[in-house]
């Protein structure tokens, strides 16, 4: 006989925690961002707030370290800083419109009910080799993922569940798949990752899907519904320019910033995000699109408008490691720290880690302005430490560039760098010396800050073990991952080149999220 659902969930949550009780104590893993107790996490989905906890869904394959047959993790926080783990929220369905994979989406509160959409994969047969499109126009999985895939466009639906239990058990909706096909007359490449919102005055929902127009380019598909039951395609809310977004586009967003409509897309590349208008359900941006990450390992963000009326954001952390090395260590990924996203007065986006993540300061290390010059760095009293929140904030300078060392061992053979150049305007993090492991990612993360002409450089870096998130003058995130390979690569270093700087800097130990 085959298994019940509550089987399947009951195996997939047993599955977690046997590998949990068996995980090493593994030094790359991190101590305060969020991921699953075991194997594989991709996507943030769904979200939100309900009756006094925050919760958070993703992309999870509970059985191997690996993409595979997706379900959706679950976790909550009363504080938006202190997590726990819940039980799997979904899994696919055996022989259904979801057999392959419950994948991205988001979770609101309809009428009172927690209510989430999802896009059910029915299957992942490829296409094959012979098909039109070349394999360099497929959709490509980013690095890290290792899975080059297009899926059969009929084979990705939308599809909804409700909660009656405060989001802990999900039931899948009889009138499921709610979306079964493409807008008819549409030639489609992909068809997924519904992002849901209201507009004011208007009870309805508006949701948007990830896909591609073939021969056009990228583009976030319009829908709207009074019941989350029956949707109506209304227009594409905007086709990118496939040279500047790509040929599909995975997880859109959809922010209302105020003065300014924010669009952000997942192009299997860098996600990109636009600041424009709307209005008559069309979106004009106001220019190219722009990356949001400086980093080389985030994708696949997706917001909340919280009940403060602030949009937060969380991303996907991929690994920076092979395929063979995060299978052995039987976990992989997690995501971003949660990061507040507005406009400042003139319109330019902010970005910014969430205020709460203050609480997880565990204890003051280093608090002192520091001088540094030519051939005389600062190892800030010795403060060490691989989980860490670093404020760098410069009081004065006459140099050409200045930076901090971290993970740095005590004979300066291993280390990670951060360094500002004032001469090119270059934020630049170098990890050539960070690890001896073969075959992890060292390439430079790089950003063009422009300092105005009173404004000091001040830079947030969070290290927590493999995960590096920097924050520089709430212009920019850049999200990498570091192995350092040596117990006794934990030290810092300021240091300032040709010439002489002053700053500001506080070192903090960071908590656990974990209670
Ligand atoms: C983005 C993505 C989504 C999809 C999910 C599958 O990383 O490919 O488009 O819904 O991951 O896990």
């Amino acid at each position: 006989m085959s298994e019940s659902y509550s089987e399947i969930l009951a195996k997939a949550d047993q599955a977690v925690a046997e590998t949990a009780a068996t995980l090493a104590d593994d030094p790359q893993r991190p101590a305060y961002h969020l991921f699953t107790a075991a194997n594989w996490i991709n996507d943030p989905n769904g979200p939100c707030y309900y009756k006094g906890y925050w919760h958070m869904f993703f992309q999870h394959n509970p059985y191997i370290a690996d993409f595979g047959p997706m379900g959706w993790g679950h976790v909550r926080s009363p504080d938006l800083v202190h997590w726990e783990h819940c039980p799997i929220a979904i899994m696919p369905s055996p022989d259904s419109y979801d057999a392959a994979g419950c994948w991205s989406g988001s979770v609101v509160i309809h009428d009172g009910l927690p209510t989430m959409i999802y896009s059910g994969v029915a299957d992942m047969t490829l296409w094959s080799a012979d098909d039109d499109l070349p394999p360099s126009d497929r959709q490509r999985i980013p690095q890290g993922y290792y899975h080059e895939f297009v899926l059969e466009i009929d084979q990705e639906t939308q599809c909804i569940a409700t909660s009656e239990d405060n989001l802990q058990t999900w039931q899948k909706h009889p009138a499921n798949p709610v979306i079964p096909a493409i807008p008819e007359g549409m030639d489609l490449i992909g068809f997924r990752d519904p992002f849901l919102w209201k507009e004011e005055g208007d009870g309805r929902w508006y949701m948007l899907l990830g896909s591609g127009i073939k021969g056009q380019g990228g583009v976030a598909l319009l829908y709207r519904s009074p019941d989350m039951i029956s949707w109506e395609y209304l227009n594409p809310l905007y086709i990118g320019d496939p040279a500047e977004s790509g040929i599909n586009w995975e997880c859109p967003n959809f922010l209302d910033l105020g003065k300014k409509r924010m669009l952000v897309v997942s192009p299997h590349g860098r996600p990109v995000y636009w600041l424009g208008n709307y209005a008559n359900c069309r979106y004009t941006p106001d220019g190219p699109p722009r990356r949001l990450d400086w980093g080389d390992v985030f994708y696949a963000p997706n917001s909340l408008l919280d009940p403060n009326g602030r949009w937060l954001m969380w991303g996907w952390i991929r690994e920076a490691r092979p395929r063979d090395q995060y299978a052995a260590a039987r976990w992989a990924s997690c995501l971003t720290l949660p990061r507040e996203i507005s406009l400042d007065d003139s319109g330019h986006l902010l970005v910014k880690p969430a205020a709460e993540l203050q609480q997880l300061r565990s204890a003051t290390l280093f608090d002192d302005g520091v001088s540094v010059g030519d051939g005389n760095p600062n190892s800030l009293d010795g403060a060490t430490g691989d989980k860490l929140e670093i404020s760098l904030r410069v009081t004065s300078q006459d140099c050409e560039a200045l930076g901090i060392q971290f993970r740095r061992s005590p004979d300066g053979a291993q280390y990670t760098q951060l360094a500002y150049d004032y001469r090119s305007g270059a934020l630049r993090l170098t990890r050539d010396k960070s690890t001896d492991t073969a075959e992890v990612t060292v390439d430079p993360c790089e950003y063009a800050l422009n300092l105005g002409d009173d404004e000091a450089l001040n830079l947030t870096i969070f290290l927590d073990n493999s995960v590096i998130e920097i924050y520089a003058n709430d212009q920019l995130s850049m999200t990498s991952r570091i192995y350092p390979s040596r117990d006794d690569a934990q030290g810092l270093r300021f240091f300032a080149q040709s010439g002489t700087a002053t700053a500001q800097v506080t070192v903090w130990r960071m908590g656990s999220i974990w209670d």
